[in-house]
């Protein structure tokens, strides 16, 4: 691959989710930050009606028709990208035959949002060849419509939204029922954030997630007999020990998650916007506790990283970050005894689960690049 025999370079990030998880679908606020491990597409118009694709990771080539995009749904390597054009075209953008390369530094399946990257730079690039100009909060939303339509995710905003408008070095406090955003600095003073992934391949995620989604509706609906509430996210805690006793189990416990979680996402922003670091790793250990008992959204591999780096002194808070069963977790650590945390919680998580975590090298970094070769 030659970058200088195509047009542009488009990338987007991946994410981490700080704090607020599976709060996003129920109209709360999250805090998120996109990340330096990005999806980048070289993209160049091809003058017919095909979006030809390659990847830096793969020996397959694919070509879509562009007249013919809901007929790739069941593609391996190339729905997502098939369902990116249909969402452009749906919302009545141009689309022009282009020769697209996909690089992505984000690991599969890690939970850090591998398919939000490419989504984002996807539309983005498709758009931009087109001579198109779409703003990020646009692009979020259609790269959000394709996850729910072409791959049968029905996620949240957050992890769109933060791959295309990230900023460096910083935070996002991101309102999802206006999806306003406030950037907080990421000043973590004497600490360090370490990403560790699972390493475990996982499998049942997507029902999984899906059946949560649902059961947090549920909720929703039968609080919506005594409260006039329009999600989730609106229920004060002292509503909610009022008439959580409506909620048959589980959707009793997904409902305290949310309803809390919300609460905590609160206290991190104002501990992070004071730096007081060490409230926000408490916070993260109530997060991670509470996605275990009451989300129930962790996982055996999950737990035993989260307890290993909990268990190490240098650690002020570990939780599980995205989605859940399986993926990455973030810790907040003294900056000078990262090393020695990562072989302890390496050595820690294998004894306990077989596997070999792995470590990210990342950085807090800018969502949605486009630039002209
Ligand atoms: C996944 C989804 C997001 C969000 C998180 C959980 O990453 O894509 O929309 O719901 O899970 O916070």
């Amino acid at each position: 691959m030659n970058k200088n025999d195509y047009t542009y370079e488009v990338s987007a990030a991946g994410r981490v989710n700080i704090i607020g998880e599976h709060i996003d679908y129920c109209g709360g606020k999250v805090l998120p930050a996109a990340l330096s491990l990005k999806n980048t597409v070289y993209i160049r118009p091809n003058g017919t009606d095909k979006i030809n694709i390659e990847w830096s990771t793969l020996p397959n080539k694919v070509s879509i028709d562009i007249n013919n995009l809901e007929n790739y749904r069941h593609l391996k390597y190339g729905n997502y990208q098939a369902g990116c054009a249909l969402e452009l075209q749906k919302a009545g953008h141009k689309l022009v035959g282009c020769d697209m390369y996909q690089d992505c530094t984000v690991p599969f399946g890690s939970g850090l949002s591998s398919s939000a990257a490419i989504e984002v730079s996807t539309i983005a690039a498709l758009a931009t060849v087109a001579g198109e100009k779409i703003d990020p909060v646009s692009i979020a939303l259609m790269a959000q419509q394709a996850e729910h339509n072409y791959a049968g995710v029905n996620c949240g905003i957050m992890d769109q939204y933060a791959s295309a408008c990230g900023k460096k070095d910083m935070a996002m406090l991101l309102d999802c029922k206006t999806l306003e955003c406030e950037y907080i600095p990421f000043d973590l003073g004497d600490y360090s954030l370490v990403i560790a992934d699972c390493n475990k391949p996982h499998s049942l995620t997507v029902s999984k997630y899906n059946e949560r989604r649902n059961e947090t509706e549920r909720a929703l609906a039968i609080l919506q007999k005594r409260l006039d509430i329009n999600c989730l996210a609106d229920v004060t805690l002292a509503q909610f020990s009022k008439y959580e006793y409506m909620l048959p189990q589980p959707l009793r416990k997904r409902a305290a998650h949310v309803i809390n979680e919300c609460q905590r996402v609160n206290v991190a922003e104002q501990a992070l916007r004071v730096g007081n670091i060490e409230l926000l790793g408490r916070l993260l250990n109530l997060s991670h506790a509470s996605l275990k008992n009451l989300y129930e959204t962790t996982g055996k591999e999950a737990d035993a990283l989260v307890e290993a780096a909990q268990s190490h002194p240098a650690c002020i808070g570990s939780r599980l970050t995205g989605g859940g069963f399986g993926g990455s977790t973030i810790s907040i650590v003294r900056r000078e005894y990262v090393d020695e945390f990562c072989e302890y919680v390496f050595k820690r998580y294998e004894e306990a689960t077989g596997y070999a975590a792995k470590f990210y090298n990342a950085q807090i970094a800018d969502g949605l690049t486009i630039k002209k070769i």
